[in-house]
C-alpha cells in the first residue's frame, strides 16, 4: 500500500489532541501528518504508538495520557480499548450530548453551508438501551463483538449499552456454541455453519436469530432446554445466509421454536416485530421522535411516510391524519405493516412495498401539494437523489425528515433548502456512547 504519511509504524509520539472526528477518535497532526487516536479528547497531551498506516494518515493508540481533559469520565465496560461498539465511553455523558449537536452543527456548515441553530440533542439514559444486538463468533466458537479498527472478533460477555438480558444470553449461547460443537463459519475459506446471531427485545420477550451457512441448526435439542432455564418468553429462528459477503442476514428466515414475532404496543397501536424487519434500537428515543413527528401533523393531511420499515410510525400518523402511505423495499418489513394494519383496523393506511426512488414520484401525483406532508427517514446513505428532485419539483407542505447521518443529511438538505426554508434541527441520543447522533429536521415549503 502506498504510505502517504512519513510516521514510522510502532514510532512512538507525544502530541497535542486538537480536533475530534466523526468517528469520535481524537485528531493529532504531526510534521504535517493527520494521527487519528481513539480514546483521546481534544484539549489533551498523549503520548502515542503508530499502529496503521493509512494513504491520507496514519492511526494511533494512546501509550500514555499525559494531560487529562476534565471531559473525561472512566470508561465503564471492560472491552471499550478493543470493542468497535462504542467510541465515546470516557467521554462525560454530558459532553457526548454536546458533541452530537457539534456534529450535527458542523456537517451542515461544511457540507451543505447550511448556518441554522441546531437545538440541544435530547438524552437518552445512557446505558441498557439497545433492543437488539448482533454477534459475531469468535474463532474459538465464543460469542464477540467486531474489534476497534479491525477486522478480528473480541469476544465479550455482557454488553452495557444492550439491555440487561445480554449477559444471561450470551452464557447461554457460548454454552450451547461449546456442547453442540457446531461449527464456526471461517470468511476466508468459506466453511463452518455458524455466522452470526441477532437477537431483538420488546419488554421481557425474546427473538434470537441464528445466522447459518446451511439448512440446519444442530442439537436445537440442547439450545432449547438452556434458553428455557433463563427466559420465559422467546423464539428461535434460523436465518440461511450462504452469502459471501458481509451482509448478516438474508431474507430467508425458518421459524425452529417459541415467538414467531414479538408483540409491542406504542401510541396505542398494537403491533408485531419479526426477525427480519427494521426496529428502532432505544424505544425511549423512538417515543421522542416519533411525538416529534406527530406533534407537525394535522387532521387535513395527507402524508407519505417515506422508508416506512414495518410501519409503526405510518400507523401512529394515520390516526392524526386524513390518510398516510408507507413506502418499504423489504417484502417482509411490508407484510408486517399490513399485518399491523389489520390488526388496528386503519382504513386510512397503504403499505406501498419497492423502492422510494419508484413509488414516491408516481404516488405525490396523485395529490395536491398543498395537502402533503412528506417524512423521511432513510438508511445511513440518505436518500435517492430521484426522492430529493421529485420533493424539490413538487414543493409539498412539509418535509420532515429523520436521519441517522448527519453527512448525508448535509448533503441532502443541502438540495432541499432550495425550495423549503428550515423550521427545526433536533438531535437525538439514539446511540449513547457511540458517535452515532440521530436527527429530526423540519421543513416547509418557501
Ligand atoms: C431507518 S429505517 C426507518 C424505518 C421506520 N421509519 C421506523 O421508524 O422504524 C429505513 C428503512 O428504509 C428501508 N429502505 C432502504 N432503502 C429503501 C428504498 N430505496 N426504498 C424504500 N425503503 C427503503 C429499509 O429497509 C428500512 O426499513
Amino acid at each position: 500500500m502506498e504510505n502517504k504519511t512519513n510516521l514510522e509504524f510502532n514510532s512512538i509520539y507525544t502530541v497535542d489532541v486538537v480536533d475530534i472526528n466523526t468517528d469520535g477518535d481524537g485528531v493529532c497532526k504531526i510534521e504535517g501528518n493527520v494521527v487519528f487516536v481513539s480514546n483521546a479528547l481534544i484539549g489533551e497531551n498523549v503520548q502515542i504508538k503508530i499502529i496503521e498506516q493509512k494513504n491520507a494518515f496514519a492511526i494511533g493508540k494512546v501509550h500514555e495520557l499525559i494531560k487529562i481533559s476534565p471531559d473525561r469520565t472512566e470508561p465503564f465496560c471492560p472491552y471499550f480499548n478493543e470493542c468497535g461498539g462504542c467510541s465515546l465511553q470516557h467521554l462525560k455523558y454530558e459532553k457526548q450530548l454536546e458533541f452530537k449537536k457539534n456534529q450535527v452543527a458542523n456537517a451542515l456548515k461544511k457540507i451543505a453551508k447550511i448556518d441554522f441553530p441546531v437545538s440541544d440533542c435530547v438524552s437518552s439514559t445512557p446505558f441498557y438501551y439497545r433492543n437488539k444486538i448482533a454477534f459475531n463468533i469468535s474463532k474459538n466458537g465464543k460469542v464477540a463483538l467486531k474489534k476497534r479498527n479491525s477486522h478480528e472478533n473480541v469476544e465479550i460477555d455482557n454488553c452495557l449499552i444492550t439491555q440487561t438480558w445480554v449477559q444471561d444470553l450470551i452464557n447461554i449461547l457460548n454454552e450451547y456454541i461449546e456442547v453442540s460443537k457446531i461449527k464456526i463459519y471461517d470468511e476466508h475459506k468459506n466453511t463452518g455453519l455458524l455466522k452470526n446471531i441477532v437477537v431483538r427485545a420488546v419488554d421481557d420477550s425474546l427473538l434470537i436469530t441464528f445466522a447459518i451457512n446451511g439448512n440446519t441448526l444442530p442439537k436445537t435439542d440442547l439450545l432449547i432446554p438452556l434458553l428455557k432455564s433463563k427466559f420465559e418468553k422467546f423464539g428461535v429462528n434460523i436465518n440461511i445466509n450462504k452469502m459471501k459477503n458481509q451482509i448478516i442476514l438474508s431474507n430467508q428466515f425458518q421459524h425452529i421454536y417459541g415467538l414467531q414475532t414479538l408483540k409491542c404496543n406504542d401510541f396505542d397501536i398494537e403491533y408485531e416485530i419479526s426477525s427480519g424487519s427494521f426496529m428502532q434500537v432505544n424505544d425511549l428515543i423512538k417515543n421522542k421522535i416519533y411525538k416529534e413527528v406527530l406533534d407537525n401533523i394535522f387532521f387535513s393531511d395527507i402524508v407519505i411516510d417515506a422508508y416506512s420499515g414495518a410501519g409503526l410510525l405510518s400507523a401512529i400518523i394515520s390516526n392524526k391524519c386524513k390518510e398516510c402511505h408507507g413506502i418499504e423495499i423489504i417484502n417482509q418489513a411490508t407484510k408486517d405493516a399490513e399485518k399491523l394494519k389489520k390488526l388496528n383496523n386503519i382504513s386510512n393506511l397503504f403499505n406501498h412495498n419497492g423502492d422510494c426512488a419508484e413509488i414516491l414520484p408516481k404516488l405525490v401525483r396523485q395529490f395536491n401539494n398543498n395537502d402533503l406532508v412528506v417524512v423521511l427517514d432513510p438508511p445511513r446513505k440518505g436518500c435517492e437523489r430521484n426522492v430529493i428532485d421529485t420533493l424539490n419539483k413538487l414543493e409539498c407542505k412539509k418535509i420532515i425528515y429523520i436521519s441517522c447521518n448527519p453527512q448525508t443529511l448535509s448533503r441532502d438538505l443541502s438540495l432541499l433548502t432550495q425550495f423549503y426554508k428550515l423550521k427545526s434541527i433536533q438531535p437525538y441520543d439514539m446511540f449513547p456512547q457511540t458517535q452515532h447522533v440521530e436527527t429530526v429536521v423540519i421543513l416547509q415549503k418557501k
